[in-house]
């Protein structure tokens, strides 16, 4: 089957045109094909705006064995809903993702319920170098260098060492300083109130820790992705030798800060804790000079029950997939930044980073994965109305502008105009890492324009 998308104005890695689109077998055929190339059906897309699917590359859906909080139906509908069309996963599941078996087995679990397309790091542990050595079929290592939600943790220098020097595959971590953190945590008598969660997990955590990461990346010049950059402080490491070192944001570390705990309390619970609003501004100017290259959700739900415990019983996590374009949307429409740097940061970036194969950008041979977005479409953040399981999310009651009114996975419609398409089964995403990641691909118009906006 032909399909023939009309009248749409097209984010293309050349910039912006209004350009018709031809995809067939589940891939971009043709870019601006001529009039009287045949199609089998015709989707009018008049003033709308055709970007790529977003590839959201740090979330934690749950699933297997904390399906009461989300699983990957849920959550990948909340994807479909959010212009979302991959996503990596996070291996800090029940059981955890650290050995190839285990990893294969969410591959398969994922091959049945995901309505996009999914990938699933390994994760590091003391005693799993071998596994780490040998993974296929995955973007890479997560290291949880300070300990988060579940038991992942690898503290230790020898063992640290020895994963950036024999492992080969792309490398992220968690970085908070665990030794910082209890320090803090000790002085403070464990914490009491929401706000104590920022006091305790601060920014001198996570200094130490990116630092911790960034030298060892370095030193075995081993690629290194910084996940969920929190603070101003961090961004001036990331001035470090650019081929080998990229680093992500998440939404609520560009939008909250400490004045929100008292408005929204655990709600706004994350590891890294949110900052301060000089944090914001200092995390947006790196995003925009290009020091970070990566919009991610870190989507972590937990039940709001779970949530409405006192500190420190509340667990740290919220969740983001289904609203994160419709904020960076609402920010383009805020004349904050530009949708070319947003399709920038939140598709061809992470597939860069990650070396997936056909994702991240609208050009010929590339996958259908694509988004149709209504600029003008204002729309409030209802709880009732999450797709995610835990049917809760942090910018409850925020009208936003700019969302996801159309999404293809693979030339398939996954969602339109409010309903779901169920029968839609992403892909298993397929990693090519002999590219070399983000550095290797020589800068494009959107870089420019990122830098710029
Ligand atoms: O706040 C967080 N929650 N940060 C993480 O890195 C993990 C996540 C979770 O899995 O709940």
């Amino acid at each position: 089957m032909r399909t023939r998308i009309s009248g749409a104005t097209c984010v293309l890695p050349s910039g912006q045109a209004r350009v018709d689109l031809l995809i067939e077998n589940g891939k971009i055929l043709g870019i601006d094909p001529p009039q009287t190339a045949s199609a089998d059906e015709v989707i009018r897309a008049d003033d709308l705006m055709l970007i790529p699917g977003v590839v959201d590359d740090q979330v934690h859906f749950r699933d297997p064995g904390l399906t009461h909080k989300e699983d990957l139906r849920t959550a990948t509908r909340a994807c479909a809903k959010g212009g979302v069309t991959s996503f990596l996963e996070m291996p800090n599941t029940k059981p955890a993702t650290i050995t190839q078996a285990k990893l294969e087995e969410k591959l398969a679990l994922a091959s049945e319920k995901c309505l996009v397309n999914y990938g699933f790091y390994i994760g590091a542990t003391p005693h799993n170098l071998d596994e780490l050595k040998r993974a296929t079929r995955t973007p890479g290592i997560k290291i949880f260098i300070g300990s988060s939600t579940g038991d992942l943790l690898v503290d230790n220098q020898d063992a640290l060492e020895r994963i950036f020097a024999e492992t080969t595959l792309p490398i992220c971590s968690h970085c908070e300083d665990e030794a910082t953190v209890r320090a803090n945590s000790l002085r403070l008598g464990g914490g009491t109130t929401y706000e104590d969660h920022s006091r305790i997990r601060d920014e001198a955590a996570a200094v130490i820790a990116t630092r911790r990461a960034l030298d060892l990346a370095i030193r075995h010049r081993h690629r290194f992705h910084v996940l969920h950059v929190s603070t101003a402080a961090e961004t001036e490491l990331l001035r470090a030798p650019q081929g080998l070192i990229t680093a992500e944001v998440c939404p609520h570390h560009l939008f909250f800060n400490i004045d929100d705990y008292e408005r929204l309390g655990s709600l706004v619970q994350m590891n890294p804790s949110i900052k301060t609003s000089a944090d914001n501004e200092g995390l947006w100017k790196a995003l925009k000079d290009g020091r970070i290259q990566v919009i991610a959700t870190d989507h972590a739900p937990h039940t709001l029950e779970e949530k409405q415990q006192p500190y420190p019983q509340s667990p740290s996590g919220l969740p983001a997939v289904e609203n994160s374009l419709a904020l960076m949307l609402d920010s383009v429409n805020a004349g904050i930044c530009s949708l070319e740097s947003v399709v920038h940061w939140m598709c061809d970036a992470p597939a860069r980073v990650w070396d997936l194969v056909g994702k991240g950008r609208i050009a010929e041979g590339y996958d259908a994965d694509l988004v149709l977005v209504d600029l003008h479409k204002k729309q409030t953040v209802r709880n009732e109305n999450q797709q995610t399981k835990c049917g809760w999310s942090p910018w409850n009651g925020v009208t936003l502008q700019g969302w996801a009114v159309r999404t293809f996975v693979n030339g398939q419609t996954v969602f339109h105009e409010g309903q779901f398409d169920e029968t839609v089964r992403g892909q298993e995403i397929q990693f090519d890492h002999a590219r070399g990641g983000y550095w290797a691909e020589k800068p494009s118009g959107l870089e420019t324009s990122a830098s710029h906006s």
